[in-house]
């Protein structure tokens, strides 16, 4: 389980999360909230890119408030940005290999196949540029990497954002195949909070840096209901 607690932290000095406390615990945790609420920034927080002022960060045990993302990475943890993170101008195959350079053949053949088990789609890709993909390839490519180095948590920031509903909805369907197939522990950030929401075992609402509700995802969708005019 990866926990945060009582985290504050921000852009040097300029302070965005207050007192943060969250859990990235078994299967699929979301973090919703309206632009500019701290989503992105939470993430970042988590994986060591920005400035922590206090508070803690644990991963199974371990303190790694002040663990470097390379390191945080090797243990496991990956962050997917909200901006594709894959090489357009390399193939998806090449792409795949990058993220397994540390592993021997065998072990990345491995990796690859189970890879192909979730996205059987990236197999006919292969040879194509990542440039040239649609964005839910992207992001499937994006997550594929992750897997390569075989995360055990995955924080994906808005994996659904500027894609057809279509293509969102099988973004969505991968994204709890990895939990179910793959036991990931998933942070899945999103504006759309009824998709998110009905894929996710917890919930966390974000307004101005802080977390306002921290629960149950019908229990909140429910009251986002009510809220309704
Ligand atoms: N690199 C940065 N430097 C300074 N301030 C930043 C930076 N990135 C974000 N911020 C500020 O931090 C606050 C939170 O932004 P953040 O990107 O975390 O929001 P978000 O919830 O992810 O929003 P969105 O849904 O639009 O992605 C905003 O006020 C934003 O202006
Ligand atoms: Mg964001």
């Amino acid at each position: 389980m990866l926990q945060v607690k009582g985290l504050n932290a921000g852009y040097k000095e300029l302070h965005i999360l207050f007192d943060v406390n969250t859990a990235i615990d078994a299967g699929i945790t979301a973090f919703v909230g309206p632009n500019g609420s701290g989503k992105s920034t939470l993430l970042k927080a988590i994986f060591g890119l920005i400035t922590i002022y206090s508070g803690r960060i644990i991963y199974d045990g371990m303190d790694i408030t002040r663990m470097k993302p390379y390191m945080k990475t090797r243990m496991g943890i990956t962050y997917l940005p909200q901006i594709n993170n894959v090489f357009s101008n390399l193939s998806v195959k090449e792409n795949l290999i990058i993220a397994g350079y540390t592993l021997d053949k065998s072990e990345l053949n491995e990796r690859i196949q189970t890879v192909l088990d979730i996205f059987p789609e990236l197999e006919e890709s292969m040879g194509r540029k990542a440039g040239v993909m649609s964005g839910g390839e992207k992001q499937f490519l994006a997550i594929s990497t992750a897997l390569i180095r075989k995360s055990e948590v995955l924080m994906l920031d808005e994996p659904t954002a500027h894609l057809s509903s279509k293509l969102a909805e099988s973004v969505s369907q991968k994204i709890v195949e990895l939990r179910d197939k793959l036991k990931l522990r998933i942070a899945l950030v999103e504006q759309n909070i009824r998709s998110a929401l009905g894929i996710s075992d917890r919930a966390n609402l974000l307004l101005g840096g802080k977390i306002v509700f921290s629960g149950n995802p019908s229990e909140l969708l429910e009251q986002i209901n009510h809220q309704r005019p």
